[in-house]
């Protein structure tokens, strides 16, 4: 991880959907999805000028809404950058930050003790003033300690992991990464919810997409204003697809990925369109820092 923060760019875009042109029907608590990708890099979308063009759904959605070229995320690593993005505060004042020598909280792999401080305000907590109901599935990445997990600091709902999904370890020196479903640890990565190294298979971006919309039709049935943190990993070393997209991009097994993503976030707009509420629904797409490198060579042909 500290490699890769050499390697990555905290320059990055962000695309807003839907809402923003359209006029709100109910402009007092609007729908709120954040897609933060993992280690996704600026020249990924076939908007931002990727040549062969396989983000149709994301294109799709920046010529419809509005595209920032030009945004930039508070830190080039993980932690950081999601702690900044949930708290609006900076990655020096919120306790998560990189150094020269060795990070602050600047990720949190089993050794690591730390996490995100009570005192700070996280966005599901000012909303939840507001009378929203948080989820957040995928990746939380602000400490595994009990104390520090989503559902102690804002989030109603969670279904995912505290962690990068690193490994499979040594379960004789270190367990593999918990999967957590809200408070309850379902499995690990690795062995209840797989990942082929050798294939790159995993299942798991069908499963963050299947738990966010179904987060969004029972808020939507319950007509409560909702949020959605939706924080897949796929695009992460070791990069992932499920097998309908595995091989079928031109750009090895990271381009496989992006398109399962794309997919994805299509078929998430597609269900606010179903649900009748696209028009009350600001949609947020961006990532939590440029491309990394470590996702290289083995992984796709990304960044030749
Ligand atoms: C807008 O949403 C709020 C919060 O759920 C609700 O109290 C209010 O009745 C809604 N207004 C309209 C016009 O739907
Ligand atoms: C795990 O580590 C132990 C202790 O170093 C070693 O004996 C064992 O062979 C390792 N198992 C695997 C699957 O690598
Ligand atoms: C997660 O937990 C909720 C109750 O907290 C349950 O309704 C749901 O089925 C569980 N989902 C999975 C995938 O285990
Ligand atoms: C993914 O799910 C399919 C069934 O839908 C199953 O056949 C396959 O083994 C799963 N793959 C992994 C890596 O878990
Ligand atoms: C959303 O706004 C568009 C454009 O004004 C309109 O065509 C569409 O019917 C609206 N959808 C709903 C569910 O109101």
């Amino acid at each position: 991880m500290r490699v890769m923060s050499s390697l990555t760019l905290s320059l990055f875009f962000s695309i807003i959907c839907c809402s923003l042109t359209e006029k709100l029907s109910n402009t007092s608590s609007p729908n709120i999805i954040i897609m933060l990708m993992d280690d996704m890099g600026w020249g990924d979308l076939g908007v931002l000028g990727q040549p062969s063009k396989e983000t149709p759904n994301l294109d799709a959605m920046a010529a419809q809404g509005m595209l920032f070229p030009n945004f930039y995320t508070a830190n080039p690593l993980c932690s950081p950058s999601r702690a900044a993005l949930l708290t609006g505060r900076l990655p020096v004042r919120n306790g998560f930050y990189t150094t020269n020598g060795h990070a602050r909280n600047a990720y949190t792999p089993q050794e690591i003790v730390g996490g995100i401080s009570k005192d700070e305000m996280l966005l599901p907590q000012i909303m939840k003033k507001k009378g929203y109901v948080s989820k957040i599935v995928g990746k939380w990445h602000l400490g595994h300690r009990p104390q520090y997990l989503p559902l102690k600091n804002g989030f109603d709902e969670w279904f995912g992991a505290p962690d990068c999904h690193f490994g499979p370890y040594n379960s004789s020196i270190r367990p593999n990464i918990p999967v957590y479903n809200n408070s309850e640890m379902l499995g690990r990565y690795y062995e209840e919810f797989k990942i082929d190294r050798k294939t790159g298979e995993s299942n798991l971006t069908r499963m963050y997409l299947l738990e966010g919309v179904d987060f969004i039709r029972r808020q939507t049935e319950a007509q409560r204003p909702f949020f959605l943190y939706w924080a897949p990993d796929a695009t992460h070393a070791p990069v992932y697809a499920s097998k309908p997209f595995l091989g079928k991009s031109q750009r090895g097994r990271y381009g496989d990925a992006v398109m399962e993503l794309d997919y994805s976030v299509g078929h998430i707009l597609l269900w606010l369109k179903r649900l009748g509420i696209e028009n009350d629904t600001f949609v947020f797409f961006t990532s939590d820092n440029g491309a990394a490198l470590m996702s290289g060579p083995n992984e796709g042909k990304h960044y030749k």
